[in-house]
C-alpha cells in the first residue's frame, strides 16, 4: 500500500491500460482524505477528462446539489473517486480488463481514507464494488456491511438528469445516507 503521494505520483503516470493512450488528465480525485463517507463512480467524462477533477460536469453540479441536501460537501466532509481513473472514449462503459486494472489503485484510495460509508454512484460502480449481479433498479438505497464499511448504491447523477422520474426515490436514498450517517457517527 502506497502513501498519498506515492499513489497519485502511480496514477499519474500510469498505463496499466489503453485508457492512457485518449487521456488529457487522470482523474485521480477529490476531497477530504480522512473523511468517513465516500462515494465512487464510474469513470471520469469530457469535463472531467479537461480538467483532473472528478465530476465536475453536468452530472458533477447535480451530485454536488444532492450532497448539500443531506449536508455533504466535497471541500468538508466526503470524498469522490471513480472505478477507473481515465475516460472511457465517447463516455462508454469501462470494460472489465480496464476495471481490473485501474480498481487496485481505488482500493488503496480505501485504505487510506478508511470510510465508514461508500456509496456507489450507478451500476457500474455497484457491481465492482457490492455485487457482480447488481440490479440498481432493485436494490438501490439497500445497505450491506463489509469488513466493517456500510455500502449502498443510489443512481448515477447522469441517470437522473436522463430520467427524472427516479429522483423521488433517490431522495428517500439520500435520507437514508443521512441517517446511516448519524447511526455510524460519521464526522461531518
Ligand atoms: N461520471 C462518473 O462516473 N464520474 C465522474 O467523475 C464524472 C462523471
Amino acid at each position: 500500500m502506497l502513501d498519498w503521494n506515492g499513489l497519485k505520483n502511480l496514477c499519474a503516470g500510469c498505463t496499466r491500460c489503453g485508457l492512457c493512450e485518449t487521456r488529457h488528465y487522470v482523474v485521480f480525485g477529490m476531497g477530504i482524505e480522512d473523511a468517513d463517507i465516500m462515494f465512487v463512480g464510474e469513470g471520469p467524462g469530457e469535463q472531467e477528462d479537461l480538467t483532473g477533477l472528478p465530476f465536475v460536469g453536468p452530472a458533477g453540479k447535480l451530485l454536488d446539489d444532492m450532497l448539500s441536501i443531506i449536508d455533504l460537501d466535497r471541500t468538508a466532509n466526503c470524498y469522490i473517486a471513480n472505478i477507473v481513473k481515465c475516460r472511457p472514449p465517447r463516455n462508454r462503459d469501462p470494460m472489465e480488463t480496464e476495471q481490473d486494472a485501474c480498481i487496485g489503485y481505488l482500493r488503496n484510495q480505501v485504505a487510506l481514507v478508511k470510510p465508514k460509508i461508500i456509496v456507489c454512484l450507478g451500476r457500474i460502480a455497484a457491481m465492482r464494488l457490492i455485487d457482480r449481479d447488481y440490479r440498481i433498479t432493485r436494490q438501490h438505497g439497500q445497505w450491506v456491511c463489509r469488513n466493517g464499511v456500510w455500502m449502498t448504491a443510489i443512481y448515477h447523477p447522469s441517470a437522473l438528469l436522463r430520467d427524472m422520474s427516479k429522483r423521488p426515490e433517490t431522495f428517500d436514498d439520500l435520507l437514508s445516507i443521512r441517517e446511516k450517517i448519524r447511526e455510524v457517527g460519521a464526522k461531518m
